[in-house]
């Protein structure tokens, strides 16, 4: 039986942006977990216009090239990681942009966090993501990585540099995201 796909979606799209360092050493946890096949879709690079869609996405009635791609690249995710910073208190504007974009596609499948910042560590980003989620039927992990003070883990290299509470985290919701996969196939599949 082939393995369930894994979409890390790395929200932040600011040149410099922390967010990518951090996703990739998520994404070596993943591919380490081996749980999943494992995809990272970077907001940067797939550049989705302020939604223009004159529909509402459950239609599914897209009429732009850019939002067909997006919905097959989500319709063939069956998890997905959040990796996303805290701004102004809340989570930043493309990953609601991007969010929005789709409907049908995020329903019944489960979501984790990856979420960093300052003292707040992104949770208040994170707690702003939950109603939205919830609006797409999404399920949202109780475990969850929290990194407190990002730049600190970051080396000279620009690599992300975890602590062992932050590892362990990791696997945690690696963990949760397969048993709810798990539980909500059934519900995708009517
Ligand atoms: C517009 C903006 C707003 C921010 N607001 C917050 C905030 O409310 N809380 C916080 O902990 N950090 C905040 N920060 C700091 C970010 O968490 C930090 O710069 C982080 O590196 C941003 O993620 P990125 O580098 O992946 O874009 C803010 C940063 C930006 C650019």
């Amino acid at each position: 039986m082939s393995k369930p796909v894994l979409q890390i979606i790395i929200a932040s799209t600011r040149p410099g942006r922390v967010g990518l360092p951090v996703a990739q050493w998520f994404e070596g946890v993943a591919r380490e977990h081996g749980g999943f096949e494992v995809e990272v879709l970077d907001l940067a690079t797939i550049a989705l216009p302020l939604f223009d869609e004159p529909g509402h996405p459950i239609a599914r009635q897209y009429v732009h090239a850019h939002s067909l791609a997006w919905s097959e690249t989500i319709d063939r995710g069956d998890a997905f990681v959040l990796v996303h910073p805290e701004y102004n208190h809340s989570y930043n504007a493309a990953l609601k942009n991007a969010l929005d974009y789709l409907h049908v596609e995020w329903n019944y499948k489960p979501v984790g966090f990856v979420s960093y910042g300052g003292v707040s560590a992104g949770t208040r980003a994170q707690a702003a993501l939950k109603p939205v989620l919830g609006a797409l039927r999404m399920t949202p992990t109780t475990e969850a990585v929290n990194v407190p003070f990002v730049a600190q883990f970051i080396d000279d290299a620009g690599r992300f540099v975890p602590n062992d509470m932050l590892s362990m985290g990791a696997l945690g919701m690696l963990g949760e995201l397969a048993k709810l996969d798990g539980a909500l196939r059934p519900l995708r599949a009517a």
